[in-house]
């Protein structure tokens, strides 16, 4: 629709239908038989007329039922403007790809825009409009249970993953191509950071750590063209985000430049009565609208309140009108007054979901996003070894993780079957945990006695992550460890293959097993790809996006802290008054950006082009990597960066370029990376960005702690 013709539209609605259209409802509203106002309805408060007016469903899935939806909304919305429906397409729609924490561990961005692209087709297909992905909340607690939803806790990597997402979502032409979803990023802002890990607690952040490492992850999206942004359940500074002027217009609108549609997280409107800073919903709803929010998710508030507003205060008018024209202006883009239904097609949503190609790239997502923790000369697996497979994990589908919208669990592979395909006959055998339990000496333990090398899958049950699944001890549940202890007395080489959505505190693990395969929730093709991996088919390649600490006690651990004024290194081993614990050494047992190969690597000391640089020069880094090995391999090669005097404490380091590649045998490859004034930029006390005459380190190397450095020099003048 031309913009005239959307203006002329506008014009026509009236109060109440522009209230209607920043309502947004979940699908099974529109489920209530016509003669009873009961469930959701009477709960919210919400008319049969209401219906016919509401902008927007979040939750409606299934072509079917989307296009019913829509028909009969259509017939009773007096001006024919179409609903929208969203749905929280995270890791897949019907075809389940490893969580995003999971994916996040491949550092391969196209192929992360790759799933986005299939997890648009199928839900498009099934007629979603929009996706509340992508999260791409900082995270550096382990014990917040979302962290499974986000690709870590380093900005670079975030902003890098957080532009293929949308791409892959959005495509290039959403009014054009209905195979795309817009993409809503969220939350906003610093959901991450909640306090002690617990969801939707606190976040105190400063703003120089806000505006630093926070906030360039929902930037990044916002610059490939996001259409939407979710505000965050939680307060900055002080103030809830849904009714933080400062955060949404200042910040949001005005220096990011988001001009598209802003919505509350569910019933975070309501919310603000429960923060304590407004007495009933109208305060709230009042807030949330000077605030800037466009749609009110699942609270009532708008609906109830805004025309009453409007009508006592001429003022608030503006506001509505500027929300109501940019949910208008979305559908315009999505095509839906061309065509309401847009993907939403039977036939289509059969062909696509969980069809032949889309598990293709799901495989190969998960062959990416595995890594490997350790390796004691365990793995791989041997054609001619005997094999048990044990753990709770090992025929269980619990596989998809949370958020894991419409897969299947009857579609999930199961390990045990899987690792019985890649075997030889009679190589493997499955026991049973109870026999370990039941004492060892037993006759049906003869398996685990004649044995070359055990198993055992373990991990987290899905619903242990994700959305309210804060946990204070962050270890392998107990029994799972006894488990581990017991095998361990057989005095065979020990494989802990794991499942789950958070880094784990896997000291006592790595401890007692010889060999350590995260596989994180792979998803519905997963358990084929961990058996290709435990049998050398996959060389793993993933390398962690966030720091696996060696004890809940060190979160929140991240590898790109400031620098201390007591900073404990290896040499001070006997000093006291440092910044250190008593009873855990400082660093994670799993460094960001690790993970082990089965080929191994070596990297030669990085150089530059020169050594001292104006800050027009580019900066040209190079680093040459070895296979070292007989077998083919694929490294990710990180460059890291630290300014050494600054005028605000710097991290003592911070990644800014990395590099896949694949080595044959013993092949040699050069790495080059080029960085620019831009790389060596931070927010200065006066709050401009830019960058230090001086000494920078340069570092290279294949996780965040083993790296070569060369330091060079740069200078204001030419
Ligand atoms: C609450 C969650 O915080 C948000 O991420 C999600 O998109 C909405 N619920 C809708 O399901």
């Amino acid at each position: 629709m031309e913009r005239k013709q959307l203006q002329a539209l506008f014009d026509e609605m009236t109060l109440e239908e522009k209230v209607g259209q920043t309502m947004q409802l979940t699908g099974n509203f529109f489920d209530q038989s016509d003669s009873a106002i009961t469930g959701p309805m009477e709960e919210l408060n919400v008319s049969r007329e209401d219906l016919s007016r509401i902008g927007s469903i979040l939750g409606g899935t299934g072509a079917a039922d989307i296009r019913r939806i829509q028909t009969e909304y259509l017939k009773k919305n007096r001006l024919g403007i179409p609903l929208l429906f969203m749905a929280d397409v995270i890791h897949g729609y019907r075809t389940i790809y490893p969580i995003p924490l999971g994916l996040a561990s491949s550092w391969n961005p196209a192929l992360v825009e790759q799933t986005a692209e299939v997890a648009a087709k199928e839900s498009a297909a099934a007629g979603v409009h929009v996706t509340f992905s992508p999260m791409v909340d900082l995270v550096r607690d382990a014990r917040w249970g979302r962290v499974m939803e986000t690709t870590g806790e380093d900005p670079y990597l975030n902003e890098e993953l957080a532009r293929a997402l949308v791409r892959g979502y959005q495509g290039t032409d959403l009014q054009m191509d209905d195979t795309r979803l817009a993409a809503c990023v969220k939350h906003f802002a610093g959901y991450g950071a909640p306090n002690a890990g617990l969801d939707y607690n606190t976040v105190d952040l400063s703003e120089q750590v806000l505006r630093e490492q926070y906030l360039s992850g929902y930037q990044a999206a916002i610059d490939e063209g996001a259409k939407m942004v979710m505000a965050s359940f939680n307060t900055i500074k002080g103030i809830p985000a849904t009714g933080n002027k400062w955060l949404l217009k200042e910040v949001l609108r005005k220096e990011m430049k988001f001009d598209g549609v802003l919505i509350s997280d569910w019933a975070a409107i309501n919310e603000l009565i429960a923060h304590g800073l407004a007495s009933n919903q109208k305060e709230a709803a009042i807030q949330a609208l000077q605030a800037g929010v466009d749609i009110d998710m699942m609270s009532g508030a708008y609906l109830h309140y805004l025309e009453e507003i409007v009508e006592e205060d001429e003022s608030m008018r503006k506001l509505l009108d500027e929300a109501v024209w940019r949910i208008l202006q979305l559908k315009n883009d999505l095509g839906l007054f061309e065509n309401p239904f847009r993907g939403a097609d039977e036939e289509r949503e059969q062909a696509e979901l969980f069809s032949p190609q889309n598990r293709d790239i799901a495989r190969k997502a998960v062959e990416e996003s595995i890594v490997l923790l350790k390796n004691n000369q365990v793995l791989p697996l041997e054609e001619n070894q005997k094999v048990v497979l044990i753990g709770s994990k090992k025929n269980s589908r619990d596989l998809l993780g949370s958020w894991s919208l419409n897969g299947q669990e009857a579609e999930t592979q199961l390990l045990a079957e899987a690792l019985q395909a890649e075997l030889a006959p009679g190589q493997l055998k499955i026991v049973e945990e109870k026999t370990v339990f039941n004492g060892l000496y037993s006759y049906q333990a003869a398996d685990l006695y004649q044995a070359d090398v055990i198993v055992a899958a373990l991990g987290e049950e899905s619903f242990m992550s994700g959305e309210a699944a804060s946990k204070s001890q962050i270890t392998l549940p107990a029994d799972q460890l006894l488990l581990l202890q017991e095998l361990k007395k057989l005095g065979k080489p020990l494989v802990a293959v794991l499942f789950n959505g958070r880094p784990l505190d896997l000291s006592d693990v790595s401890l007692l097993a010889d060999g350590i395969v995260e596989a994180w929730f792979p998803g519905t093709e997963g358990a084929q790809v961990v058996a290709q991996v435990l049998t050398g088919r996959v060389n793993p390649s993933g390398k962690l996006s966030m720091s696996f600490p060696r004890h809940v006690g060190q979160v929140p651990i991240y590898y790109n802290h400031h620098s201390t004024g007591r900073p404990f290194t290896r040499d001070k081993q006997d000093e006291k008054y440092l910044s250190r614990y008593l009873d855990v050494d400082n660093s994670p047992l799993y460094p960001f950006g690790f993970g082990l190969s089965y080929s191994s690597f070596s990297y030669s000391q990085p150089t530059v082009n020169q050594s001292t640089f104006t800050k027009e020069d580019e900066v040209v880094v190079r680093v040459a990597v070895t296979n070292t090995s007989e077998r083919k391999g694929t490294e990710v090669v990180q460059l890291y960066v630290h300014d050494k005097i600054a005028q605000v404490v710097r991290p003592i380091k911070e990644l800014k370029r990395f590099a896949r590649i694949t080595l044959e045998p013993n092949e040699v490859q050069e790495v080059t990376f080029r960085l620019q004034e831009d790389d060596f930029t931070y927010l200065h006390p006066d709050g401009t960005w830019s960058s230090d005459a001086g000494e920078f380190e340069i570092m290279v190397g294949s996780n965040s702690e083993e790296t070569e450095s060369v330091t060079i020099q740069l200078t204001n003048s030419n």
